[in-house]
């Protein structure tokens, strides 16, 4: 069983990550701290003998490297990071330390510990409003954010660390994820977490344009499966990849999924869509089977029903 540090432990994905890890022997060191992350989140790792926990900021001169050379992992599961599209606009200098230069300081750690593998969260975000629907990894990308653009630009670091310095570099880029834990509180966050916590409090949704538009929603249990497989299996070499599901799945569709359980809340608001708001968002799914025999298996609607049911 391996040691495997995970930055943004604390996080909707990290905490996932962390669990699954836990549960298949592994010792887990989760570095986070609590920008955007919850100590609740860990409640489940922090029961365990085999997690330990470091409040630390990874973007700091020295910090993530101490953490490496004291833990010695083999792996380092990167996901700390500023998780705003619209928070990179309106702060791109923050975006970059967070996203561009945070990324490099793991490179380096890796580098200088021997660390054998990195597992970054990149993001569809890579691809902007590329139109070619399913989206393939060698689509043409171009970001049309600083997050998309210093995800992209983390990926370029990391894999060229890994070549030069002898570890293996693994990029996912996640399509949109769900599932518990994940924060409403941003009027930015997924949309699913937006629609479970209205519905649950007996509210209308508000969705913007018809409803029509679709996105490629990947269970948070798939995301972190897909994290562990990467850090854990024998034989991987340096890739990226999309994590998602291959279907689309359109607003409208998990709005009723939410309705039929929730029949007091009212209809869907519809508002006018919003500039820049993507219509059809789809990976393709098929690298990701073919390089680490990784398929999503949790349905859309297995997914919602699990979120209802811990609202019940
Ligand atoms: N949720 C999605 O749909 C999605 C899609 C694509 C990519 N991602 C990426 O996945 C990763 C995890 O996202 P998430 O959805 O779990 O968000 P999250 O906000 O729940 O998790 C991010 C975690 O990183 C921590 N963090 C941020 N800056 C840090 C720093 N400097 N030092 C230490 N910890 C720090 C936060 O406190 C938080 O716990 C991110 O890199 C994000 O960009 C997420």
């Amino acid at each position: 069983m391996a040691t495997i540090l995970v930055t943004g432990a604390a996080g909707f994905i990290g905490s996932h990550t962390t669990d699954q890890l836990l549960a298949a022997g592994h010792k887990v060191v989760g570095v986070d701290n609590f920008r955007t992350g919850k100590a609740a989140n860990l409640a489940e790792a922090l029961r365990s003998g085999a997690f330990q926990f470091v409040e630390a900021d990874v973007a700091a001169a020295g910090v993530l490297d101490a953490v490496v050379e004291e833990a010695r992992p083999e792996a380092i599961i990167h996901l700390a990071a500023l998780v705003s599209v619209q928070e990179s606009i309106a702060d791109p200098a923050l975006n970059f330390s967070l996203n561009v230069l945070a990324t490099q300081l793991v490179g380096e750690a890796a580098r200088r510990h021997g660390v054998k593998r990195v597992v970054f969260a990149s993001s569809a975000a890579v691809y902007g409003d590329a139109t070619t629907l399913p989206l393939r990894e060698d689509a043409e990308k171009r970001p049309i954010s600083p997050y998309g653009a210093a995800k992209l630009a983390s990926e370029a670091l990391l894999l060229g660390h890994a070549a030069s310095y002898g570890f293996t570099a693994r990029c996912h880029r996640y399509f949109n994820v769900f599932g518990p834990r994940q924060d409403p509180a941003s009027p930015y966050s997924g949309v699913i977490s937006i629609f479970d916590r209205r519905f649950r409090e007996g509210a209308a949704v508000t969705i913007f344009g018809d409803g029509q538009q679709t996105r490629d929603f990947i269970s948070v249990h798939d995301v972190a499966r897909a994290n562990v497989r990467a850090a854990t299996r024998a034989g991987l070499a340096s890739g990226v990849v999309n994590i998602c599901t291959g279907r689309a799945t359109s607003l409208l569709d998990v709005a009723r999924v939410f309705a039929a359980h929730y029949p007091q809340a009212g209809a869907p608001r519809h508002e006018p869509a919003r500039a820049g708001d993507i219509v059809h968002s789809l990976g393709e799914a098929t690298r990701a089977a073919a390089e680490m025999d990784f398929r999503a298996d949790v349905p859309v609607a297995d997914g919602l029903a699990e979120l209802i049911r811990r609202g019940a």
